[in-house]
């Protein structure tokens, strides 16, 4: 790719997220928004369309990630880290030594309850789990994601004069009607034919990235996949850059994007 002193924005790299971020200077990016593979062997059979087993499914080196996404980050940024409840106290680990400050695990609400596992011996895995971290300090920005019940703005305290039209304190919990889903249904997968195990969903990653980026500001996903972050960085008027390393998960980035789909 590009030398290190001019990196292309608007850009996803078909190869290692490492091998990307290694040509990216210190501090380049204003927000990470991932959903690295969380090292087990995944492969499900929905839609009669078998995903090929994940890149990175073996496992990544998640220490070596961290560190870098902290290298690559803005003093003052914000950082979204896809993971799930088993791996969860290794993610937290690393990107805590990698020097982030962590902040919250958020659990949104999945499009669809999957349908592997152990079905009748655990409960239905009906959540995505983000861990949410800080490098330095940077406070939400103002949106109009979300309405205060009362439209004209809610009375927290009995006295207290009432808060704005919008809400700017979200939940760490995203379920129901006002919040998108985290992952699409899988009719929408076979209606678009966009077919990946773990896609997530483009509007709910535009939510993330318009509390946490201003426009114009780079979004970084060094793990593609089907290019949901870089086509919710488009939808919100920000520019991206990241890597896939599967070329059939590339193209279906290109596909993606093209389509605005
Ligand atoms: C959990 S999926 C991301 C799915 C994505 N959020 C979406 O909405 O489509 C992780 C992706 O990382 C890719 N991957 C695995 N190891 C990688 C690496 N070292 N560098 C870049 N991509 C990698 C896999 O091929 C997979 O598509």
């Amino acid at each position: 790719m590009e030398n290190s002193n001019h990196i292309q924005c608007n850009y996803i790299f078909q190869g290692d997220c490492l091998d990307l971020s290694r040509q990216i200077p210190d501090g380049y990016v204003s927000m990470i928004l991932t959903d690295p593979p969380y090292g087990i062997s995944y492969r499900n059979n929905f839609s009669s369309q078998k995903h090929s087993v994940l890149e990175g499914d073996g496992g990544i080196d998640y220490e070596r990630m961290a560190e870098e996404s902290y290298r690559i980050l803005k003093d003052n940024s914000h950082a979204y880290f896809f993971t799930r409840f088993d791996c969860y106290p290794y993610h937290y680990k690393c990107l805590e030594k990698a020097g982030f400050t962590i902040k919250n695990c958020m659990v949104i609400e999945k499009g669809a309850v999957g349908g592997i596992g152990d079905l009748k011996g655990s409960f239905a895995n009906n959540s995505e789990w983000l861990i949410f971290c800080q490098k330095g300090r940077r406070t939400f920005n103002r949106t109009c994601l979300l309405e205060n019940k009362n439209k004209e703005g809610t009375q927290f305290h009995h006295g207290r004069k009432p808060s704005a039209k919008y809400k700017t304190r979200f939940n760490a919990c995203w379920f129901g009607e006002e919040y998108p889903k985290a992952t699409y249904h899988p009719i929408w997968q076979k209606k678009h034919e966009i077919y990946h195990p773990t896609i997530k969903n483009a509007e709910f990653l535009s939510w993330l990235i318009q509390i946490s980026s201003l426009p114009g500001e780079l979004v970084f996903d060094g793990f593609m996949g089907t290019g949901s972050t870089a086509l919710a960085a488009i939808q919100t008027g920000r520019e991206y850059l990241g890597a896939e390393i599967d070329p059939d998960y590339y193209r279906i980035i290109q596909k993606r994007l093209h389509d605005k789909i």
